[in-house]
């Protein structure tokens, strides 16, 4: 069945929806994106999501294309429309087209944004197969560039992070700079030991997850210790735990990293339960 979609104002059949060739979220990567899970029927973390989005394109000069309610709005019905229990929103707003290649942006007085909203089915997103697996991640080097703390469409090294993973064996990545885990290829990166969940800290170097954010807040809550700081692939390796957060996963845990088993190979004890209580707080505060 066909899903319905949103470009720029209309809801539309998906093989109905076009966007111009010389869009510059085509042409130039000129573009940010948002993914908000879908539980229930209903968006997790919604506003986290919209806040992001404002700092993104405020951060790149791009004209905010619509209030935050009417999002809010197009997200709902397109959940609505396409029938979905689990699974996701993907929003992307680019600068938009001129009519040309240019380098130089279009006077935004005279070029909208493109906004383009569609839907992800993911029946069982909760209750995941691959969570209770655990992921195996691979260390590779972070080359991205430097704002990596604006959600931009600019997904190649990721897509390719993702694919030496799949040609590995495993899952996933976790990218190093000057010795250091930035991040996954599309998470936030974690380790535990004992008691104490270490993170790096939030900088230019990494996006500022909604997830993330959600679950240092639980993890505090239920008394878990929180360390904000660099950490080694060696010192992840020796972990009693690690794990990751995004919006589409959720709490995942990571049960290999470069060939080598973190504890007995298994998820241990503090990634479920961070996920459990991320999913359970996360489901009654859907909107
Ligand atoms: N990715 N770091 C990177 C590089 C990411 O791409 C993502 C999200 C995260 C986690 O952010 P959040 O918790 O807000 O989802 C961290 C999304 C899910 C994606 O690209 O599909």
């Amino acid at each position: 069945m066909s899903r319905t979609v949103y470009v720029n104002g209309d809801y539309l059949p998906e093989n109905e929806a076009t966007i111009s060739i010389f869009d510059r979220g085509f042409l130039m990567a000129d573009g940010v994106y948002e993914v908000t899970s879908v539980l229930d029927g209903k968006l997790i973390d919604f506003e986290g999501h919209a806040v992001r989005l404002a700092r993104s394109l405020k951060e790149l000069d791009m004209k905010t294309p619509m209030s935050k309610e009417d999002l809010l709005e197009v997200h709902r019905e397109l959940v609505r429309i396409n029938g979905i229990e689990e699974g996701l929103v993907y929003l992307q707003v680019t600068r938009g087209s001129d009519g040309d290649r240019d380098f130089a942006f279009p006077d935004p007085e005279t070029t909208d944004p493109s906004v383009v909203l569609f839907t992800q089915n993911k029946p069982g997103l909760a209750d995941s197969p691959a969570a209770k697996k655990g992921a195996k991640v691979i260390s590779i080097e972070d080359i991205r560039w430097g704002r990596r703390d604006i959600k931009t469409v600019q997904l190649l090294y990721p897509s390719m992070g993702k694919m030496m993973a799949k040609k590995a064996g495993c899952d996933d990545a976790w990218m190093v700079e000057d010795g250091y885990v930035t991040e996954g290829t599309s998470n936030n990166a974690y380790i535990v030991k004992g008691n104490r969940i270490i993170t790096r800290a939030l900088s230019n170097d990494i996006l500022h997850g909604i997830t993330r954010a959600a679950v240092l807040r639980f993890a505090r809550e239920a008394q878990m210790e929180v360390e904000e700081r660099n950490f080694t692939i060696d010192e992840a390796k020796a972990a009693d735990e690690a794990f990751t957060t995004s919006a589409s996963a959720f709490v995942m845990p990571v049960v290999e990293i470069d060939g080598v088993a973190l504890g007995d190979g298994k998820p241990g004890r503090v990634a479920p339960r961070l996920r459990e209580i991320y999913i359970d707080e996360m489901r009654k505060a859907a909107i």
